[in-house]
């Protein structure tokens, strides 16, 4: 085994075990630190901080590489569609027409909503953000569809991994119903996945409507895209949750908030917003970008810069392709597409972004074909969180059969103030 020698003080060494993973990256093993040099690790952000052995998705954020189970992002965006790529994450391996075919069908099967659940949304302010529907909504299924893990523990978790994977589709078109103030609208077994939900969303009783098929392309791409990004902000959200023993309902609730805040997943919604003001202000990229480098506004290029790509996105390529793609296909012009390009260009060749290699993420276009396919901006981060939903499956799984689990509880470096005594109410100022 490899070791790294460790220095404490100038008087004492101790060593720490490497582990190599399969990629060939090696990490040291601090497992048992404190107990050896009564010392912790500081790392505010985790950014050096391996929380667990994972064999979901690998990223290489210096060379733009994204993989999910060893299949790179461009190779399953080109040839598979969602719900492929859901079966692949949550059971490890592409599945067989047959077995394509019969997870389609269970998850249709599984697509309807108690009817008890429906008043819920029902009772929302008109002005409530669907995210906030959603994460609710995804704990409530909780007590409707209730877990029993004393009758046959895999066979439960196999129910409720594939009620959110169908549920969730329901209750996101829901929320954007409950929003239009419109009924709602049930799955039904003649669409596909995608199509599904736009059909839940968009279909009226007065108006025909059939999904288009450049949408549930455009759609099924997007999903592909977000499906997983191994250890962020709201998968790791959700491992912490599964940790503490909490069911996979309430762990994907934690994981919808998580995701919902606009330096995660919410900036999808705040690039729309964003690129609409520069629009509305004229077009001017470069003030944006001026005012993005001022470190006394906190104004940030939203779509820009991620905590482990230091390169282009690989995600951010293939939304910008299909962006152009899905424009053209419908013949539409977008001005935010035009401006979004002028931006990312100034910004690329700009010293500040240059030296913190600042690059487009995957939120910098996709709210541009969102737009294209009438998806109104709030329910942006709601898209993201479908496309989410087997990478978090998948990881809760993975924590549930970990062999060094624990549950996740990280120490802090204390700097309050010492010890004192409680003075009498009459002396204090
Ligand atoms: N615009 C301007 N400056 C930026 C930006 C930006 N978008 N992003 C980072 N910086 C600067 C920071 O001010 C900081 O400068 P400093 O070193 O002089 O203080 C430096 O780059 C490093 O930034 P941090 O915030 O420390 O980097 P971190 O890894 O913690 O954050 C994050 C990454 C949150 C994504 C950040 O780049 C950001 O806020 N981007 C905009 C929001 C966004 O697009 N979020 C989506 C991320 S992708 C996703 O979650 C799906």
């Amino acid at each position: 085994m490899k070791k790294a020698e460790m220095l404490v003080e100038g008087k004492k060494t101790f060593d720490l075990p490497i582990i190599i993973d399969t990629m060939g990256n090696q990490s040291l093993d601090i497992r048992n630190l404190r107990k050896q040099t009564g010392m912790i690790t500081y790392d505010p952000g985790f950014g050096n901080t391996g929380s667990c052995q994972s064999q979901i998705t690998y990223l290489d954020g210096e060379k733009g590489i994204l993989r999910y189970r060893g299949y790179a992002i461009e190779d399953l965006v080109e040839h598979c569609d969602f719900v492929e790529v859901a079966y692949l994450l949550i059971h490890g391996y592409l599945p067989n027409k047959k077995e394509r075919e019969r997870y389609a069908d269970l998850l249709n099967r599984h697509s309807l909503l108690h009817a008890d659940m429906q008043s819920f949304f029902r009772r929302y302010p008109d002005h409530s953000h669907p995210m906030s529907i959603l994460a609710a909504m995804a704990v409530s299924l909780s007590s409707f569809y209730e877990i029993n893990l004393e009758e046959d523990p895999e066979l439960q978790i196999d129910l409720t991994v594939t009620r959110l994977m169908s549920k969730m589709r329901t209750i996101a078109a829901f929320s954007y119903r409950k929003m239009k103030g419109t009924d709602f609208v049930n799955p039904s077994y003649t669409y596909s996945y995608c199509a599904n939900y736009l059909n839940m969303m968009f279909s009226s009783p007065v108006v025909p409507y059939e999904p288009n098929p450049v949408h549930v392309k455009a759609m099924n791409k997007l999903l592909i895209l977000h499906a997983d990004h191994e250890q962020n902000c709201s998968t790791t959200a959700v491992r912490l949750i599964g940790s503490a023993g909490g069911n996979l309902y309430s762990a994907v609730s934690g994981g919808i908030c998580a995701l919902w805040g606009p330096r995660h997943g919410g900036a999808n919604q705040a690039v729309i917003e964003m690129l609409d003001q520069i629009y509305q202000d004229g077009g001017d990229v470069r003030k944006a970008v001026e005012r993005a480098k001022d470190k006394n506004d906190p104004y940030r290029l939203m779509g820009f810069g991620h905590r482990v790509y230091k390169t282009y996105d690989p995600r951010a390529k293939i939304a910008r392709e299909t962006c152009e793609e899905v424009l053209k296909e419908l013949g539409k012009r977008d001005p935010l597409l035009d401006i979004a390009e002028e931006l990312e260009q100034v910004a690329l060749e700009d010293d500040y972004f240059k030296e913190k290699n600042l690059y487009p993420n995957v939120d910098f276009y996709t709210g541009i074909i969102f737009r294209a396919m009438g998806i109104p901006t709030n329910m942006y981060t709601v898209m993201f969180a479908l496309g989410r939903l087997p990478g978090w499956i998948a990881h809760w799984l993975e924590w549930h059969h970990d062999p060094f689990e624990r549950i996740g509880r990280p120490r802090q470096l204390y700097m309050g103030p010492t010890a004192r005594a409680v003075p009498p109410i009459a002396e204090r100022e």
